[in-house]
């Protein structure tokens, strides 16, 4: 199993670019589903999570083909409706597939997707708005089984809470729906957006993307298009955080900076300066410690729990106290007992974590257990005295494209072990 190493104490400077968003390319690869022709996205990033969609795709009879960072699917004759549990099981993100198979073929089964590290992660929103569009639901044996007698008919649907996989697989079914669709108390990520573009190169008609409430007008068909996924601003972020955390200064380079507001608003907070320009944004902390930050997930445009433990990690080692509150999943601290490993100061009590920063953290080995956890392993080890292993990397490799080599350009000293 794949390790990294970091040689920690070396302060980031240069540019580094971003790869396309993770989660706008996996709904987008499952919109493909709902084309006649073949669709052909740009500027999708080289992530497992991404090469598993496309397996997905592959098993439904779609074909396939992935050159650099481009990926054409043409599903235009598949030959089975099924997800499989041995591929769901290993990304929740394949639930999206039921949405465009149930609006395209009136029929599909999904295997319920498990929960994972950060919670149950269950998918009651995403069946309860596609029962409002008409579709008939059962669930046993572990599947999903979704069908309705011809098309499904557009409705006013509102979701009880916000959910962006259900916002997400919802619109695409309404796509083809007959008549309006709205859809109140939508996400507003701007993944969201990015897909609604993507869906309207293909003859969708949506509006309102991007905002709580979201109008479709449903068509007979889709046809295939070109897009081009919108940059990631997670790994914009991730990026900005390591620059803050080291006393660095870097330039990142694709993601939009208004999508970013949040989390541009705290690390200004955390005493660094930010210019920003078209999607070029510099953070510059001029070699200064972090001021710590108190830190409140919500959905978009308010702070993103995915910006979460890599925020943690910056209080770890910030001047003063942060308070850090997890409103969106329920167990989404799973980094705090490795960043103690490194000698950091964190009481955890229910939902919330206070973390008292220390001068240095200690380099040690260290575990990653979810995504968003092992990019706060690395940022806090890039931080530390002394060298940090950190093991299960794959789960890293699930969302962030080429970090090291990214990190190493930037000065770090970070290699991959076995
Ligand atoms: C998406 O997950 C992202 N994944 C997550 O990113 C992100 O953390 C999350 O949105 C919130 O922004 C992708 O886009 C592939 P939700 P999703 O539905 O859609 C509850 C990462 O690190 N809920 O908005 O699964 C749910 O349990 C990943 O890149 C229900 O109760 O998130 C959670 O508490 C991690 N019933 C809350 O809603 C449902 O039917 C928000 O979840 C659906 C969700």
């Amino acid at each position: 199993m794949q390790k990294i190493l970091i040689r920690g104490g070396r302060t980031l400077r240069g540019e580094v670019p971003i790869s396309g968003a993770k989660n706008a390319v996996l709904p987008i690869q499952c919109a493909t589903l709902l084309a006649d022709g073949p669709c052909r996205i740009d500027n999708v990033p080289r992530l497992q999570d991404v090469l598993t969609t496309a397996r997905l795709l592959e098993g439904l009879g779609a074909k396939v083909e992935h050159a650099g960072s481009t990926m054409t699917v043409d599903a235009a004759h598949l030959d089975s409706h099924v997800a499989p549990y041995e591929l769901v099981k290993t990304m929740r993100a394949s639930v999206l597939v039921l949405g465009p198979l149930l609006a395209k073929y009136h029929d599909a089964e999904v295997s319920l997707p498990g929960g994972c590290a950060i919670g149950s992660r269950p998918v009651d929103l995403h069946l309860k708005g596609l029962q409002a569009l008409g579709a008939e639901i059962t669930v046993d044996h572990g599947f999903i089984r979704a069908r309705c007698d011809g098309r499904l008919k557009g409705a006013r649907h509102v979701f009880e809470l916000v959910s962006v996989g259900a916002t997400e697989n919802v619109l695409m079914a309404a796509t083809l729906a007959e008549g309006r669709t709205i859809l109140e108390n939508a996400a507003m990520e701007p993944e969201i957006a990015d897909l609604a573009d993507c869906l309207n190169a293909m003859g969708a008609r949506i509006s309102g993307a991007g905002t709580p409430r979201i109008v479709v007008e449903g068509v007979p068909r889709l046809s295939g298009c070109t897009h081009r996924v919108i940059a990631d601003r997670i790994e914009t972020g991730t990026f900005l955080v390591a620059a803050a955390m080291t006393g660095g200064r870097v330039t990142t380079t694709g993601a939009r900076p208004h999508t970013l507001d949040a989390v541009l608003g705290k690390l200004r907070e955390a005493g660094a300066e930010i210019a920003v320009e078209k999607d070029h944004i510099t953070l510059d902390m001029h070699g200064r410690r972090p001021q710590a930050v108190n830190i409140t997930t919500a959905p978009h445009p308010a702070f993103p729990t995915d910006m979460q433990a890599q925020f943690m990690a910056l209080d770890c080692v910030a001047e003063g106290v942060g308070i850090i509150n997890e409103t969106i999943f329920e167990n989404r601290f799973m980094h705090v007992n490795e960043l103690l490993r490194l000698g950091a100061d964190i009481r955890v009590d229910g939902h919330t974590a206070v973390v008292r920063g220390v001068e240095r953290l200690q380099g040690a080995p260290v575990m990653a257990t979810d995504l968003r956890a092992s990019a706060s392993l690395i940022l806090a080890g890039l931080a530390a005295d002394g060298d940090t292993v950190i093991d299960r990397v794959y789960h890293l490799d699930r969302g962030y494209e080429n970090i090291e080599a990214k990190l190493g350009a930037l000065g770090a000293d970070i290699r991959r072990i076995d």
